[in-house]
């Protein structure tokens, strides 16, 4: 399992890990309130739909020593990003928890989450060889450990597979170059990147055998929200004969939404995509459309990766 961890807990201070800063600087930053955590998932100091999930259950349990109306702190983590649908699964895991408990159950889901990862990595080893591409950060870092997307690469590597990661940069937040390259460097994957245009000539050229990603939210009927670009990947993957495998522990699957039609996509901010490093690279008001996600169709996705095992359409019934 990777060392790396985007969050630390003590009681009444939840620490987290600033992924605004790496890979420059590894800078925690202590919350003692829920909106203050609120205000982290929105403003990306962690992010990946399992980690904000942990993440927000832990600023609910903050509550019990900030004093804070519980059932507005509740609202609150649960508007911070819409499309992860991991935000409401912890948060609904607390519902009628005593407050004085809440905390031991944040710990619950976050070890659930981690063991949920090594299961998926174990079932789904098998299909990666070689090259595989990989879009936005997956991760230790986006997850309560081992990771979705990038954790089946870290479990194929330790079953012996010479799996290589080809990495997306990952415009404009650049999760693929500061965080996947960051974990994959501390963790010794070999990793390559390229910019998120390179995609289809890296297909083209034979380098990689498949497509692997993370998710947000999975629909009843398998059409999959991801980090923008996704959707992009999943054309071309069918284009170039390759497998698209959805990483999806099944916290992320949203079996109460039948379809993308009704999965909110959350509005970046315009200055993500004017700024570079924070210097402008196009004129100051040139408009912007930056959506956080888009949306994959069921029909281009090969399989679903899940820590009960691969799955295909129609997805198993939930477990009594
Ligand atoms: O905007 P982000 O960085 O939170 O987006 C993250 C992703 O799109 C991931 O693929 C997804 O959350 C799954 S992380 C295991």
């Amino acid at each position: 399992m990777s060392g790396a961890t985007a969050l630390r807990w003590r009681p009444g201070c939840l620490e987290l890990l600033d992924q605004r800063a790496l890979p420059a600087a590894e800078r925690w930053l202590p919350h003692s309130t829920a909106a203050e955590v609120a205000a982290s998932i929105r403003d990306m100091v962690v992010r990946g739909a399992p980690a904000i999930g942990i993440t927000a259950a832990y600023g609910l349990a903050l509550t019990r020593w900030s004093g804070e109306d519980r059932a507005a702190a509740d609202r609150a983590l649960r508007a911070s990003r819409p499309t992860a649908v991991n935000l409401a699964w912890a948060l609904d895991r607390l519902i009628g928890v005593p407050d004085a408990a809440l905390a031991e159950v944040a710990g619950q889901l976050w070890a659930e989450d981690r063991a949920a990862n090594e299961a998926m990595g174990a079932q789904a080893a098998h299909l990666l060889t070689g090259g595989v591409l990989t879009i936005c950060n997956t991760g230790a870092l986006a997850t309560g450990g081992h990771g979705t997307a990038l954790g089946v690469v870290r479990s194929a590597r330790a079953a012996g597979a010479a799996v290589e990661v080809f990495a997306l940069e990952t415009r404009p937040y650049l999760q693929g170059a500061r965080l996947t390259a960051w974990e994959c460097a501390r963790d010794g994957i070999p990793c390559t990147l390229l910019t998120d245009g390179m995609a289809g000539a890296l297909m083209a050229s034979g380098r990689v055998h498949a497509v692997i990603v993370g998710c947000d939210r999975v629909a009843a009927n398998g059409d999959t929200a991801n980090k923008i670009g996704t959707y992009g990947l999943a054309v071309l993957a069918q284009a170039h004969g390759l497998p698209f495998y959805v990483a999806m522990p099944t916290s992320t699957l949203d079996r109460a939404t039948p379809t993308a039609a009704q999965i909110p996509i959350e509005s970046r901010p315009a200055d993500e995509l004017r700024r570079l490093g924070g210097a402008l690279i196009c004129p100051a008001d040139t408009p912007v459309w930056n959506p956080g996600f888009d949306l994959t169709p069921a029909k281009l996705v090969t399989a679903w990766l899940t820590e009960h095992g691969v799955w295909r359409l129609p997805f198993p019934a939930p477990a009594a």
